[in-house]
């Protein structure tokens, strides 16, 4: 018999029910992140972590990160208790809010989480929620999906989309290539795998990150480079127009 509780994930963030282990994981997430990503994440990721005001002392109050985005982009996060559904993901993001989980992985957990936890959601994808350009991306994206929800193939390429810019997505700066991508910020070895010779860098082109598969399970040995956060952006009406040609198809 499997004795084993479903885990209850909070829907609101109550400082109180923050543990001690919680705010060691927190300290001990940011601080390991914050040098393994010296030198190589993207100058606007750092200034906007500065100005998001994350330290690896306070485990981040949603309240505080909106009174920040909000006067620089109208974005703020939404608690959610897991992954959202599509419909529902899309539906906040149209609503300038990314649905954030508000927990945090355990000690044992550290370096492997099958479900994104705060440190993912927050650390990772939260600052650069003050970049005009990178938000009207995403804005653009949510559009473009729930005008397809019942598309799959649609869906599908727009997911791929996410996953190439927003999760794994590398930018080229003055100073060479950058991350900027979540899903790399937030693990130390996607860091150290994403600028190494290792995997292969593409230039940005969307119709043929709408046409690449990815593996979720697996380090990624493909990454796509972007020239700025206005490329995103320039990208939309592409986008919208390999999505009409497959709805015509
Ligand atoms: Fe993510």
């Amino acid at each position: 018999m499997n004795t084993k509780l479903p885990v209850q994930r909070p829907t609101v963030q109550i400082f109180e029910n923050y543990t001690p282990e919680d705010y060691k994981v927190w300290k001990l997430l940011f601080e390991r992140q914050s040098s393994n990503l010296k030198g190589k994440v993207s100058q606007e990721y750092l200034s906007a972590l500065n100005t998001i005001g994350f330290t690896s002392d306070k485990i981040p109050d949603f309240r505080e990160i909106e009174m920040r985005l909000k006067p620089l982009t109208g974005w703020a996060l939404k608690v959610v208790p897991c992954l959202s559904p599509q419909k529902e993901f899309f539906e906040w993001l149209s609503q300038k809010r990314f649905t954030a989980t508000c927990w945090l992985r355990s000690m044992d957990q550290l370096d492997y989480l099958e479900e994104p936890d705060m440190f993912h959601d927050v650390f990772g994808h939260a600052p650069l929620l003050s970049n005009t350009y990178y938000t009207s991306f995403f804005e653009g994206i949510s559009k473009i999906a729930l005008a397809h929800l019942d598309n799959p193939k649609v869906i599908e390429m727009l997911g791929r989309v996410y996953w190439f810019t927003i999760e794994f997505g590398l930018i080229s700066e003055m100073q060479g290539l950058k991350i900027y991508g979540a899903g790399i910020i937030s693990s130390s070895g996607e860091t150290e795998n994403s600028l190494s010779n290792r995997s292969k860098k593409h230039d940005f082109d969307i119709r043929k990150i709408m046409h690449t598969g990815f593996r979720n399970d697996i380090i990624q040995d493909n990454y796509f480079v972007v020239e700025s956060y206005q490329q995103l952006f320039q990208s939309l009406p592409e986008m919208d127009s390999v999505v009409q040609e497959v709805v015509r198809n």
